[in-house]
């Protein structure tokens, strides 16, 4: 087994005192693939958000490579290595997309490793944030978030209300990094794609992981896809 980069232990989080995630307790070595996946409103974007110290952490432990995280702050764990794109793919509107990327810029990442990424990114480097359509903002938001140079990078639902043909192209690039030997942590609705793209898998439900294994172990299984997030969402 591989050593853990990242490695959460019974956390408890929530907002305020609310308790949202429960005893979650996961692990991601490095160059692995993990999928989470569950319904609305079960807790996964507070589980990114947590590990990101953006929510109140009530019990557990977050270590990256084996150096507790609990205490520290949002922009020292991104400067210890971890980067995240949000849900609500964190871009600022009123700058260019040149200006978003040198934001983003770290530890001598050139906007060329952007522009190679995403062609598209570059034929529009000089418009605002705003005028870009939802897949490019996306694009944007992976590729100022890659410019950090994080160990690894969690995904929030990347693929959310995006055309098919940008998903596909989405998941190409994330094959690409994949392959390059990044360590990533994808939350997705998309739970047949996800699937297919991570290595492992944690389901969600009500703030508990209800399934952790293989990907492939899930992939076939109709009844137990259908009892965790129901068979219409397994697309
Ligand atoms: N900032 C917040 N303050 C209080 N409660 C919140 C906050 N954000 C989320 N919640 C609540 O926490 C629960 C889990 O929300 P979360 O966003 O983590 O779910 P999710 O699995 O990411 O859902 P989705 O698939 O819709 O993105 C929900 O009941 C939600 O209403
Ligand atoms: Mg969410």
């Amino acid at each position: 087994m591989a050593e853990a980069l990242l490695e959460l232990n019974g956390v408890v989080a929530g907002y305020g005192e609310t308790h949202i995630i429960r005893n979650i307790s996961l692990s991601v070595s490095k160059g692995e693939r993990l999928a989470i996946i569950g319904r609305n409103g079960v807790g996964k974007t507070t589980t990114l958000a947590t590990i990101m110290g953006q929510t109140r952490q009530h019990a557990g432990r977050i270590n990256l490579r084996g150096e507790p995280l609990d205490r520290l702050r949002t922009h020292e764990r991104t400067r210890l290595g971890i980067g995240i794109v949000p849900q609500t793919r964190d871009i600022f509107p009123s700058l260019s997309v040149e200006e978003n990327l040198i934001a983003g810029l770290r530890n001598g990442s050139s906007l060329d490793e952007a522009y190679d990424l995403f062609p598209r990114l570059k034929e529009r480097r000089h418009n605002g944030g705003r005028q870009l359509s939802g897949g490019e903002q996306q694009m944007l938001s992976i590729a100022r978030a890659l410019l950090g140079r994080p160990e690894i990078i969690l995904l929030d639902e990347p693929l959310e209300g995006l055309a098919p043909v940008i998903c596909e192209m989405l998941m190409d690039v994330f094959k690409k990094l994949a392959a390059r030997g990044h360590t990533m942590v994808l939350v997705e609705q998309h739970v047949g794609l996800a699937l297919k793209f991570a290595d492992r898998v944690v389901v969600l439900d009500q703030g508990k992981i209800v399934f952790e294994g293989l990907s492939a172990d899930l992939v076939g299984n109709a009844s137990r896809l259908d009892q965790y997030i129901g068979l219409s969402a397994a697309n």
